[in-house]
């Protein structure tokens, strides 16, 4: 594979980078650790970081920065009002994706919200190839719905389709058809699907995706939050792209719409976020809620430091070395697990390695999060901190029932150069502990369930007593080691 380095014979993970600079971890004990998940009330978003030794929740704004990166923030023009850093920042994204106009907003969910305000009418739908929790919240808050539709391989949890993500064209026509292209504002497009395990698009997918929007004279909207891996997929997995660079894979892809937005807390290696525009007429539709929402046009929310190390970390996106980290060992992680016979989503897509909660531990029924509580074990286990993708992160329906989730995943992020191999060689242990007593784990039940979003700030607590014998189970396995 070109441009793709590996240890040969081993299929080991190779590093482009060194590291330089380094933090301190702390390894609680299993029981502090079982306090600690008890406090947090059987959710991994409101542990501690302090508790945690590997904290895979997720690669958002938890990405390393390069030297490059950190320099660059050391120029930055730190102005309310036509700052430097933001032309800068406007002239890379424009490089890059080739719009006339760009809106800087302070992440990816702030862009989503400018966008449903500007475009979500109530009774509108929204096709996509799958929902992400914040898009769907911000358009179903405004009266739209939304419709998945993504190829029946998506949903497959093994499978081999190089390309998971894809767009079921003929579904996407059938629905224009029956709902009338004037009921539909635009086309959701996510690059490296988030719920389904980070599946890429293909680059022929969202041609043909495009031209149907085109057909019907429907806006199209990439969420490039995921981008990168999903460009390492293109131009890894699709045969066409083979001898595409990663710039040229990036400018057709934006060639085919009309507005990307991205989360630049996972695209570039940053904190911030923001949304290019190619017609005037919908910049000038989105252009006024940025100051009322976000802030002045010139940082809409985001510090002059964090948008010079965008402006790098665009750069290194376009870079195969650096963003074949990610996948790889993604890839690596998930082989390792499948060896000792854990479930895994296959192919390995990009942003984690995610564990097929359903067959993990299928005793448990999806009313009682399944994902949830495999992620609260996975971390009394080892101070592992993944995120539950699953019945839990679902909103309940109108009636108050539950909405029960197509998959039941727990997803260990890798944030993008942060881990080590023999980190993730401990991750696997555990994991692999954690499978040979996964009869010890049950279900879990809400205490405390907001509404929207629930799986943020919600708490629960375990159906029985099953966290004890889980503890005293690995203190007898592990004699007195952490
Ligand atoms: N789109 C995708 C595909 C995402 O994965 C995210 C965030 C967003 C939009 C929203 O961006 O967080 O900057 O507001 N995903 C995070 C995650 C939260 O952990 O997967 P944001």
């Amino acid at each position: 594979m070109a441009n793709i380095k590996f240890f040969t014979g081993e299929n080991v993970p190779l590093e482009m980078h060194k590291v330089r600079i380094v933090q301190k971890l702390n390894l609680p004990t299993v029981e502090e650790r079982k306090e600690a998940i008890e406090k947090a009330g059987f959710n991994t978003f409101l542990l501690q970081n302090k508790d945690v030794f590997m904290d895979m929740l997720t690669d958002s704004g938890v990405n390393a920065m390069s030297d490059r990166q950190q320099a660059s923030m050391f120029i930055a023009d730190d102005s309310y009002a036509g700052s430097a850093t933001f032309t800068r920042l406007e002239d890379k994204v424009r490089e890059i994706f080739g719009m006339k106009y760009f809106l800087p907003a302070h992440q990816g969910r702030a862009c989503e919200n400018i966008l449903a305000e500007v475009f979500v009418k109530p009774g509108n739908v929204i096709p996509m190839n799958f929902h992400f929790t914040t898009p769907k919240a911000h358009i179903t808050r405004l009266g739209g719905r939304v419709e998945e539709l993504v190829i029946d391989e998506g949903l497959k949890i093994t499978s081999d389709h190089p390309f998971k993500g894809n767009f079921d064209t003929d579904k996407l026509r059938k629905l224009i058809v029956e709902e009338g292209a004037d009921n539909i504002p635009f086309i959701r497009i996510e690059a490296g699907t988030n719920l389904i395990g980070g599946q890429p698009f293909s680059l022929e997918n969202a041609r043909e995706v495009c031209a149907i929007a085109k057909e019907f004279c429907i806006p199209t909207v990439l969420d490039a939050s995921l981008l990168q891996d999903n460009l390492y997929f293109i131009k890894t997995r699709e045969e066409s792209c083979k001898n595409m660079s990663i710039k040229e894979i990036t400018e057709e892809l934006s060639s085919l719409m009309d507005i990307i937005y991205f989360s630049a807390r996972k695209l570039g290696f940053g904190r911030g976020g923001g949304i290019c525009i190619r017609s005037t007429e919908n910049f000038m539709k989105m252009r006024e809620l940025i100051p009322l929402f976000e802030g002045f046009l010139t940082y809409g929310g985001m510090s002059v430091r964090e948008m010079e190390a965008i402006v790098v970390g665009l750069d290194e996106t376009m870079d195969m070395d650096i963003i074949s980290q990610g996948p790889i060992f993604i890839k690596y992680m998930s082989d390792e697990l499948q060896k000792h016979g854990i479930p895994v989503v296959t192919p390995a897509g990009g942003l984690g390695c995610h564990i097929n909660a359903a067959d993990f531990v299928p005793h448990i029924p999806q009313t009682q999060y399944p994902a949830g509580a495999l992620a609260a074990a996975l971390y009394i286990a080892g101070g592992i901190r993944g995120m539950e993708r699953g019945t839990l992160s679902e909103q309940r329906n109108p009636d108050g029932t539950e909405q029960l989730s197509s998959m039941e995943l727990v997803r260990l992020a890798l944030p993008r150069r942060v881990f080590t191999l023999s980190q993730v060689k401990y991750a696997v242990d555990r994991i692999v502990w954690l499978y040979k007593n996964r009869d010890l784990i049950e279900g879990l039940r809400f205490v405390d369930e907001p509404e929207t979003l629930r799986f943020f700030i919600g708490q629960l607590e375990p159906v029985s007593d099953w966290t004890k014998k889980l503890t005293k189970k690995f203190r007898e396995d592990f004699g007195d080691s952490l």
